[in-house]
């Protein structure tokens, strides 16, 4: 079976971009500069990945695309603001983000925070006014992922391993929880659009995404020793002025390309209880590692 993975997340992205859009459409809104500053965060570029993967979970498992479009749009939305507090000053301090100011930039510090907090409620909103079968258990997905078990766990491990020297399952850590967390509960939250908490084929799911999770920061570390400005979109060689301990300052360049690539194998290799419909998943996961940006 080939499938056209470009095209396949080309469809996708126009599809949650065009239902992100409508969320900033409404007329009149109490704070207007943070609407639009929010509306920044999410709208302005972004490869849509975790919505990208929400989808292919979702439809392995035989769900709708209708039904896997409030997901899609949670998790992108705590992503945008999970982007829009990492550039703050207080974190990693960039101007540039997506090819266009950082929100703070654009806008000011104060409302990039709040565009931050507001952008992480607003994707709890979007699953909820869905009713979807299993809303507490997404609930917990998606707030588990981004809190203190998840992403703000890792932004915390990511801020103080700064000038440090970490090793190897320390870094993992980190990595797994800023980053995987996140990716790990788009596929799941896609699996379970579909199929019941105990069904075993989210377990298969899980160990795809924790391995995939893992695989893309460390693509993200080598990209910004390795990467063009113009086409990340974001500063290259920001982690090591920042003297952020990475995939390729632990294992070198080639080190870190060589456990990506285990990890997509072993990624891929969690598929197999899904037969032909983990097809699309183990291009995805392939696309995580060959990606420019
Ligand atoms: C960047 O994520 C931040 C990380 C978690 C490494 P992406 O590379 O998915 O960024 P966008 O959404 O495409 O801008
Ligand atoms: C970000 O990691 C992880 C997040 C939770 C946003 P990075 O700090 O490496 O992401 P970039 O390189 O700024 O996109
Ligand atoms: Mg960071
Ligand atoms: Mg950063
Ligand atoms: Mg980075």
């Amino acid at each position: 079976m080939a499938v056209d993975i470009e095209r396949l997340m080309a469809d996708d992205r126009r599809r949650v971009d065009a239902r992100l859009e409508a969320l900033f459409t409404r007329r009149e809104a109490p704070a207007p500069r943070l609407e639009a500053a929010m509306r920044h965060g999410v709208m302005v570029g972004g490869k849509r990945l975790r919505p990208v993967l929400a989808y292919a979970a979702g439809r392995a498992l035989g769900a709708s695309d209708a039904s896997l479009d409030a997901p899609a749009m949670a998790v992108e939305l705590v992503h945008a603001y999970s982007l829009v507090h990492d550039d703050l000053p207080a974190m990693d301090d960039d101007d540039v983000r997506r090819g266009q100011p950082t929100v703070h930039r654009a806008y000011d510090e104060a409302t990039a925070i709040l565009s931050g907090d507001a952008l992480q409620t607003l994707a709890f909103e979007v699953l909820a006014h869905t009713r979807p079968a299993r809303l507490p258990a997404m609930v917990t997905t998606l707030a588990s992922a981004a809190g203190r078990d998840g992403m703000a766990a890792g932004q915390a491990l990511d801020l103080e391993a700064v000038g440090g020297h970490p090793n190897l399952a320390t870094l993992a850590t980190m990595h797994r929880h800023k980053t995987g967390a996140l990716i790990r509960a788009a596929v799941r939250l896609g699996g379970l659009v579909a199929v019941a908490e105990d069904d075993p084929r989210l377990q298969a799911l899980e160990a795809y995404a924790a391995a995939i999770g893992l695989a893309f920061q460390i693509r993200d570390d080598v990209l910004d020793v390795t990467g063009d400005t113009a086409v990340l979109g974001k500063p290259s060689g920001a982690d090591a002025a920042r003297a952020k301990p990475t995939y390729p300052t632990l294992l070198g360049l080639e080190g870190a390309d060589a456990k990506a690539r285990a990890l997509v194998d072993e990624a891929v290799t969690a598929l197999a209880p899904l037969g032909e419909s983990g097809y699309v998943l183990a291009s995805l996961a392939r696309y995580m590692i060959e990606r420019d940006h």
